[in-house]
């Protein structure tokens, strides 16, 4: 198995993730509650947890007499506690956590990460009690394949580049719904959406982080080079200019009652 690109050593990357939390977090739960599954005495499990932002919210709405497990291959980044907040370090393609137990079952921004994503699913699917929801929120490069103006369409055409190069699928988004069909989820639905973001905000913040962590690797891939990353940059500090980040798919469905 290809090494986790954003590992949890790297300089600043507790900072991205608390970035990712702020940006993602309340899109997160928006969904999660709409599933109208998470309740006091439930069980809840979140699988590449980063800081544990989701799982420390999830352990709050399942008390009192529910458990949220959390799993990540790295525990180091996370800040949360809770007395039914179960942290486990492990790997998702390795095998379910828990066979058939879980009433939700979430993941974000993880599987495109995953080389063998297929594995993933299938374990995380079968960690579903009958009836249980899965909710999975991962990106779709799509908006960004036609940023303005040509430079930047340029870096992210170099990033596609590195990135496939480098097993991570930034096109999983749309591969997700016949997934679950083929799992035999039911009650399949989903939605994607995007931010609109200028120089200067948070978004922009967030790129610019992830491209300092990776800079060297980008450029050492050959795909990028100075002056592209440099011209990048420097949109994501210019207040006029404006753009879209990638879509974050969401889609949802529930396992088959026994
Ligand atoms: C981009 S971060 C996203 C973190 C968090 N879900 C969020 O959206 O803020 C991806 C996380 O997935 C974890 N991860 C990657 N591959 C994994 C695997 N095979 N099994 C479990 N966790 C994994 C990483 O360690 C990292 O914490």
């Amino acid at each position: 198995m290809s090494k986790y690109v954003l590992d949890h050593h790297l300089k600043g990357e507790g900072e991205r993730l608390a970035l990712m939390s702020e940006l993602l977090d309340p899109m997160h739960r928006r969904h999660i509650d709409s599933l109208d599954i998470v309740r006091p005495g439930a069980r809840t499990l979140e699988v590449g947890c980063g800081n544990g932002s989701i799982s420390a919210w999830l352990a709050e709405r399942v008390s009192p007499g529910g458990k949220a497990v959390a799993v990540d291959l790295d525990l180091s980044l996370i800040e949360v506690r809770a007395p039914n907040l179960d942290l486990r370090q492990g790997n998702i393609v390795a095998g379910p956590v828990e066979r058939g137990t879980f009433d939700l079952v979430t993941a974000r921004a993880v599987l495109h990460h995953v080389p063998d994503a297929e594995s993933a699913i299938t374990n995380l699917v079968a960690s579903l009690r009958p009836g249980g929801g899965l909710l999975l929120i991962e990106p779709d490069f799509l908006p960004v394949s036609v940023a303005e103006p040509q430079e930047v369409r340029a870096f992210w055409d170099g990033w596609l580049a590195w990135s496939c190069e480098r097993g991570v699928d930034y096109h999983i988004g749309r591969a997700l719904a016949p997934r679950l069909a083929a799992l035999g989820l039911t009650q399949i639905r989903g939605s994607a959406e995007t931010a609109i973001y200028n120089g200067g905000s948070r978004w922009a913040d967030y790129w610019m982080q992830t491209i300092t962590e990776l800079r060297d690797e980008l450029i050492g891939s050959g795909k990028l080079n100075d002056a592209m990353v440099d011209t990048f940059l420097r949109y994501c500090a210019d207040s006029n200019w404006w753009t879209q980040t990638i879509a974050f798919t969401v889609v949802h469905g529930r396992a088959p009652r026994a």
